[in-house]
């Protein structure tokens, strides 16, 4: 009798047990949930537990705890951080076309023209045409190797004013030297001109450069809490941009209302602003370039050009003084390739295949862009089981990565033998090493980079022999970085340059 009662009703509740059950699955299934992440507060969600100078490390500390995929709350913004070469790709090849917008952040928008370049537009139609574009006229090989005579001339110069330091037993500010030479390399190609006074390492437009560096990474409160622009204001910052922004734009007209000039004398090879002045008037283009597009399209080159050639050279040398053993097997390669030369040109650097291999373990280990540029998703896509909503931030640690333990052995060394029988590269088709990012979004001033850091190190590395200034040993040489969007050297890398006898 009572098994009558109780059977059924065990058999009831066992169902009701399994619906429930099914129907929270359901909801998973048919809501996935959004990827773990830190509690943040009402309002301001995460914002207040960062620091911008070691953003890479406090994110690298929170995917210990959440995972390879975790989310976070910049005030009113969703972001997620990956941190794994797996999740990398995942993100920036299978959802490239997902994550291939950029968060609008008010410094970089008003600096670029609103968008009106490649960097910081918005994944648009405009953004491909102007990508493809300068990516055929202006960063192609061919453009790229038109500029050599340029590089040499300035590699030169350079050398010659370390001799002058060498000969006076001075020290050279390597963080000075590589900035000035990299921004001189950058005008002449750029504008056909360099803007260094002469003699001096840090000029007006130097300076000016550095704050145009230090706007587009300010951080902006309304960036990420609508309503707040009177906390911008207050702090002054929004004269501050306005001011930068001002003064590029003059500068960019003359330099524009110089090149129309009928009376400008012709270089032998046409500067990028030629390019893009004959681009101007070709109506067989799929968008009309404006003067407003051609001053962003500068403005990109500038900071992405500039800064990142010069912090990766800084590293590098900071590598291989901390490295003695690496900078000596280094320097026997180069000076058996350049003998007696005094000069190694690019033709000779492709002989050498140990440096090459060293200047990929500095972009292992020493990401210029630790967390690459920020993307942000166009629409909502699901992601290792988790749901990411449109328009969130998306960071992706390359810091982190380059030390995935599964990819890379002893990941904290700096051995470039790993190199030596691999394949891996850093162009964008291996996972573990993204020091230009990859997909529609990656770098495509990599050919120009990988060129000017090879010449100015290999010619550093075979004129000179690099020593600690008296009374410093290599451990107190820091690694320290800078708050911005290139991770540079905090402390300035100065050393002693030693002339090799025989050159
Ligand atoms: C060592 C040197 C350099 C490094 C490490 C570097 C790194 C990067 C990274 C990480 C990105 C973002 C990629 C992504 O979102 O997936 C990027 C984008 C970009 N870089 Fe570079 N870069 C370097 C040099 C240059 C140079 C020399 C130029 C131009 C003269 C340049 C122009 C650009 C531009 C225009 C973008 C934006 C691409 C887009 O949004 O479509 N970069 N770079």
């Amino acid at each position: 009798m009572l098994s009558t009662i109780l059977l059924p009703l065990v058999l009831c509740l066992t169902l009701l047990v399994l619906l429930l059950f099914f129907i929270r699955n359901l909801r998973t299934f048919k809501n996935p949930p959004l990827p773990p992440g830190p509690k943040g507060l009402p309002i301001i969600g995460n914002l207040h537990q960062f620091d911008s100078s070691i953003l890479y490390l406090q994110l690298w500390q929170l995917s210990k705890k959440y995972g390879p995929i975790f989310s976070l709350q910049l005030g009113l913004r969703p972001a997620i951080v990956v941190s794994s070469p797996k999740l990398a790709k995942e993100v920036l090849k299978n959802h490239d076309l997902e994550f291939s917008g950029r968060p609008k952040l008010l410094g970089q928008q008003k600096l670029s023209y609103n968008g009106s370049e490649i960097a910081f537009s918005p994944y648009n139609e405009y953004w491909r045409q102007i990508r493809k574009i300068c990516v055929v006229h202006i960063f192609s090989s061919k453009r790229v190797s038109s500029f050599s005579s340029i590089r040499n001339c300035e590699v030169k110069q350079m050398i010659k004013k370390i001799s002058g330091h060498a000969s006076s037993s001075g020290v050279t500010n390597l963080n000075e030297l590589l900035m000035s030479l990299s921004s001189t390399i950058m005008c002449r190609v750029a504008f056909g001109r360099r803007y260094e006074d002469e003699g001096s390492e840090k000029s007006r437009f130097h300076v000016l450069l550095n704050e145009l560096q230090a706007m587009m990474s300010t951080f902006f409160v309304s960036d990420y809490i609508p309503f707040t622009g009177w906390i911008d204001k207050l702090k002054g910052l929004h004269a501050r941009l306005e001011r930068n922004f001002k003064e590029f734009d003059k500068f960019y007209q003359e330099v524009i209302d110089e090149h129309m000039d009928p009376n400008r004398q012709q270089m032998e090879e046409h500067d990028m602003v030629d390019v893009l002045l004959q681009l101007k008037n070709d109506r067989s283009l799929s968008i009309d370039l404006t003067y407003d597009h051609i001053k962003g399209v500068l403005m990109d080159i500038l900071v992405a050009g500039t800064d990142t050639t010069a912090a990766t050279s800084v590293w590098a040398m900071t590598a291989l003084i901390k490295n003695p053993r690496v900078m000596k097997k280094v320097q026997e390669e180069i000076r058996n390739v350049g003998g007696t030369k005094d000069f190694l040109d690019e033709d000779d650097v492709q002989k050498l295949s140990y440096f090459k291999a060293m200047i990929k373990e500095t972009f292992r280990l020493y990401p210029p862009a630790t967390l690459l540029v920020p993307r942000e998703s166009n629409e909502e896509c699901i992601i290792h089981g988790y749901r990411i909503p449109a328009k969130t931030i998306l960071y992706v640690n390359a810091w982190v990565i380059h030390r995935d333990p599964e990819s890379w052995k002893n990941p904290q060394e700096f051995i470039p033998e790993r190199f030596l029988d691999s394949d891996v590269d850093f162009r964008g088709q291996d996972f573990q090493l993204i020091p230009f990012g990859t997909g529609r979004r990656s770098c495509p001033g990599l050919p120009m980079a990988v060129v000017i850091l090879e010449l100015v190190l290999a010619n550093l590395l075979h004129s000179f022999d690099w020593e600690l200034p008296q009374g410093m040993i290599k451990e107190d040489i820091d690694v320290q970085v800078l708050p911005g969007l290139t991770q540079h050297k905090k402390n300035d890398l100065c050393l002693c340059a030693k002339t090799r006898s025989h050159i």
